[in-house]
């Protein structure tokens, strides 16, 4: 493929050579008002729940007209004027279908979360944001990120709407630039509706990725508009030569032609000079974009690997005069990649066997809202395994997992989610293209999954040629794959790579002799169900024996699996579904069961006992894993089938200190054991060839449970309110033993600059809750009722009992501009507080009604004589100004100055409403197994957070997490 032929009026610049550290040039002048911004947005979103079937409990959506006739006119939350001091404040990333109840009506493929067609009520989320924008940036481009929002979102930037995107996975941009008030405030909202599913697992709801405002001067490098790749003439030479080229797109969106300077300069992953291009002069015209290319030579480049996943940078500057207007990196890494028909993947000219799994995005506790530092404890569990490849199955995956995957040294398979050749499946495939094929850990794109009308079908090859073609336009570097469900004709031939999901499923040799220049890899395998410390199937609760038996249809063990692509090395390796257990698809088993049992690992990320099992096949360092637990009263003399799974030469078996005679440990299997019961000690040592002990297991019979014990995956976090510890929770016996069967019951506080954010302990028929949150609703101030008087601020109308029947009703908000107002008037409202209140926080939030206003609540004055406000006033109220029943908000006010800020009045919930929170209950969870896991987030201030966790008969435990 031409890398040349995709781009238009491509300007190759010379080849120059790498200058030294002492060439390199000095920092232009930035042009300040111009320079490139990316601000996280992150905090202080206002959520609430609308509704997907009755358009009032959506806030009046889509009700006043020309609302979508004409541009601005978003109106409920859409509109800049909607008032939402009463909702919830979230932080990104959310995802409101986790803090759901379960339900038998919810989509058990889902995850039964209350959500979807039979729950409109909490189907649709809504999601606003005040953010102030400096007059100087008047001139410059502002756009706004989204990485990924489930689904269905509409957005709107003060107003005015900015666009639909279907998609619950690909990220997608909106230029903000025309809409904004520079030196004011707006308001960014956006509609998500999860009604719809689009896979057939948990998908989340709501704005679960990061969110960014970009500022950038009008000549800037296009989003995503730069594209490193590199060649090595021999990555296995000592000091490997590398040509970088940097290809990128310049956009100009000035209404007048601009000339510039463009530069690019590599630098190491210290932040020193590597090398550099020559600055080339060039020109684009009014709003246009220009491609441009580089190649700069790098000597000695020190290639991305699994062992030393190393990154560079490049800066692409672009210069106006001596000004430098846009400074644009990309991280980048240098290697070689190939897939080979008769050895299988090569990275670095080094064949390496891929060991895979599949995935999901949610984590227990948290769904689908998967804080960066969660995605980093993922990968780095699944590295413990041995594993070096992630498929993320089966759609893009935020940014930040890839950013993850480059830093660890973790190869991707990246998925697009639909296939299709029209506008829009091509603007979702070319959106994750062009996002992510910087990332050195890609190394393969997967066009699709499974696609059962395309698998066999002349169409499905036609549009499976298609796809590819159209994405190495984009991408010429990496081969295309999809994963098969059946071999034989349609798309199976169309694409670089032979993806196979379950061998049992194909005919891979007989593939293999009939396609003899395709590689191969295996999708995915195996799809074998197990459930963390179970030994016999507990069929009532859903749990399945962990022991790796064989299993039927296209579930096979996880060691026929790789012993069947063991011994098939023109294969490029394997994907195990999955590596961790995640919500929904309860395969074999229907409600309650709520998450997959597919996992090597749990939802948790605690090894099962295959996780071991492959990390005896996949790792180096010496490990004995010995199952099952000790624990078996009543089972005294009877057989235990115990095994043991290890990397050493030879595994010799003791129990109470007896041996039961040693074995030599196979390669690619697992060694076992019918063992009489006796409690005590089990113990297997593994020695290597020279028969020297390398490693060891032992479980032990534990007695009753005795005490927690926590364990923080990291007792330093950074104060930033995004880092995490992740704390394993264990009910051990007194002697410190864990108790394997324990399941007691243990509640959380935390004090410190910390919060617990999600909470889970891995089986996958819990309903316990994933989090605990305050509830946060808005109570109207309804039944509006107003007459006109002479200007006063007080009197007898503030008496809840003063009968106003005979008043006016207060308009219908929508034609509330057409009212002349008196020029003075008196307005009452009510509401009533819910039964369940009375250990809530209440909160009266009012707009101004006139240009003052004098605000009594049950006759008791608030407020006398108050200026008009644009923000409105809050009033926490005190119990003693509430009444059971019916309270009234009475308000005198003078007629508006300027009559257009009448318009602000009845908007949203209406000129006052009461905000009931009710506080977070206490974090509690069980144990399963012996384990939970509590996950813990710093907020911005630093200090010691204190983790205290207690339950009834247990010695209590407490950690100190220290933010910094
Ligand atoms: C596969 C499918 C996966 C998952 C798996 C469960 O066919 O591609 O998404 O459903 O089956 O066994």
């Amino acid at each position: 493929m031409n890398a040349r032929s995709l781009l238009k009026p491509m300007l190759a610049l010379l080849i120059c050579a790498a200058i030294t550290p002492q060439g390199h040039a000095q920092p232009a002048q930035t042009d300040a008002a111009n320079v490139r911004e990316r601000i996280p947005m992150d905090a202080g979103w206002h959520f609430a729940l609308g509704n997907a079937a009755d358009q009032h409990q959506d806030f009046d959506f889509a009700t006043i007209p020309f609302f979508f006739a004409k541009a601005g006119y978003g109106d409920g939350p859409a509109s800049f004027k909607f008032d939402d001091r009463t909702w919830r404040v979230v932080n990104l990333p959310h995802d409101w279908a986790v803090e759901l109840p379960f339900d038998r009506r919810g989509d058990g493929n889902h995850g039964s979360k209350a959500i979807g067609r039979n729950f409109p009520e909490n189907s649709v989320g809504w999601y606003r944001k005040s953010f102030t924008i400096p007059g100087e940036d008047l001139g410059r481009r502002v756009g706004i990120d989204f990485d990924g929002v489930y689904r269905d979102s509409q957005v709107w930037v003060n107003g005015f709407y900015l666009g639909t995107e279907p998609s619950g996975y690909n990220g997608f941009h909106y230029d903000m630039t025309d809409y904004l008030n520079y030196g004011g405030t707006n308001v960014i909202v956006v509609r998500a509706n999860a009604t719809l599913e689009e896979g057939w697992f948990y998908e989340g709801a709501g704005i679960y990725r990061h969110v960014w405002l970009t500022k950038t001067g009008p000549l800037h490098v296009a989003h995503d508009g730069a594209f490193v790749t590199a060649a090595v003439a021999d990555p296995t030479a000592a000091h490997p030569e590398a040509q970088v080229t940097a290809q990128v797109t310049v956009r100009n969106d000035a209404d007048a032609s601009a000339r510039f300077t463009i530069g690019e300069e590599i630098e190491d992953a210290a932040g020193r000079f590597v090398a550099q291009s020559i600055a080339f002069d060039a020109g684009v015209s009014a709003a246009s974009n220009g491609d441009y290319s580089a190649t700069i030579p790098v000597h000695d480049a020190r290639l991305w690997s699994l062992e030393d996943p190393y990154l560079y940078k490049l800066i692409t500057t672009i210069k106006s005069g001596e000004k430098v207007v846009d400074r644009y990196e990309t991280t980048f890494g240098i290697r070689t990649i190939r897939f080979d028909a008769d050895h299988g993947f090569f990275l670095n000219g080094k064949r390496v066997e891929i060991k895979g799994t599949d995935d999901h995005q949610d984590h227990a506790g948290v769904g689908v809202a998967v804080p960066d530092t969660l995605n980093v404890f993922r990968v780095e569990r699944l590295k413990a395994m041995g594993s070096n490849a992630i498929r993320t199955s089966h759609n893009p995956p935020t940014p930040e997992l890839l950013d993850a995957c480059d830093r660890l040294g973790m190869l991707v398979l990246d998925e697009n989610r639909a296939m299709g050749v029209t506008p829009e499946d091509y603007g979702q495939f070319k959106r994750l293209i062009l996002r992510d094929r910087n990332h050195p850990s890609v190394i393969l794109w997967s066009i699709g999954n499974e696609e059962w009308s395309l698998e066999w079908t002349a169409f499905g090859e036609r549009i499976t040629r298609d796809m590819q073609a159209y994405g190495k336009r984009l991408d010429p570097t990496r081969p295309f794959t999809v994963a098969l469900s059946g071999s034989g004709a349609g798309n199976s031939l169309s694409t670089d790579v032979l993806g196979f999901n379950y061998y049992v499923q194909h005919h891979i040799d007989e593939m293999h002799a009939r396609f003899p220049l395709k590689p191969i890899v295996g999708t995915e395998e195996s799809s074998s169900e197990h459930t963390r410390g179970i030994y016999a199937d507990d069929l009532p609760h859903q749990h399945l024996v962990a022991y790796d038996f064989e299993a039927g249809g296209h579930h096979v063990s996880v060691e026929d699996s790789w012993r069947y692509y063991l011994a098939r090395p023109f294969a490029a390796g394997l994907f195990y579904w999955t590596g961790f257990d995640y919500r929904g698809e309860t395969t074999p088993f229907e409600w309650p069961a709520i998450s997959s049992q597919f996992g090597m690992l749990d939802t948790c990320g605690f090894f099962k006992d295959n996780a071991y099992l492959l990390q005896s096949w996949w790792t180096d360092k010496p490990m004995v894993h010995l199952l099952p637990h000790w624990n078996w009263p009543g089972m005294e003399g009877k057989p235990i089938d115990v095994r043991v799974y290890s990397n050493a030469d030879a595994i010799e078996l003791f129990l109470n200190g007896r041996s039961l005679g040693r074995k030599a440990m196979p390669r690619t299997s697992h060694l076992e054991w019918k063992v009489a019961y006796e409690p005590g000690a089990l113990a297997a040592r593994g020695y290597n060839a020279a028969g020297r002990e390398v490693a060891s297991d032992t479980v032990e019979t534990a007695g009753p449970a005795a005490a927690i014990e926590l364990i923080p995956s990291a007792a330093r976090i950074a104060a930033d309110g995004e880092s995490l510890s992740v704390v394993t929770v264990r009910i051990n016996d007194a002697a410190g033993r864990m108790v394997p069967e324990a399941g007691n019951l243990v509640s959380f506080s935390l004090t410190g600059p910390g919060r617990i954010i999600g909470i889970g302990n891995g089986d996958p028929a819990s309903h316990e809750p994933d989090k605990y949150i305050e509830t946060v609703r808005t109570v109207p101030v309804a039944e509006w009722r107003t007459r006109s008087i002479d200007p006063r601020a007080d009197g007898p109308e503030t008496a809840p009992g003063f009968d106003d029947s005979s008043w006016e009703k207060a308009r219908d908000p929508r034609w509330d501009e057409r009212r002349i107002d008196p020029p003075a008037s008196v307005f009452r409202g009510e509401f009533t507080l819910p039964a369940d209140s009375r250990d809530a926080a209440i909160t009266l939030v009012l707009r101004s009604v006139g240009e003052t206003q004098s605000i009594y609540l049950n006759g008791h004055a608030l407020g006398l004589n108050l200026p008009r406000d644009p923000v409105g006033y809050t009033y926490a109220l005190d119990r003693g100004l509430l009444q059971p029943g019916r309270n009234v908000v009475t308000i005198f006010a003078t007629r508006f100055t300027n009559k257009a800020d009448q318009l602000f009045r009845w908007d949203g919930p209406g000129p006052a409403a009461v905000q009931v929170v009710t506080p977070a209950p206490q974090w509690t969870r069980s144990a399963f197994n012996g384990l939970a896991q509590v996950i813990v987030q710093s907020t911005p201030q630093a200090g010691a957070i204190r983790l205290t966790a207690a339950s009834p008969g247990l010695a209590p435990a407490e950690i100190e997490i220290a933010s910094q």
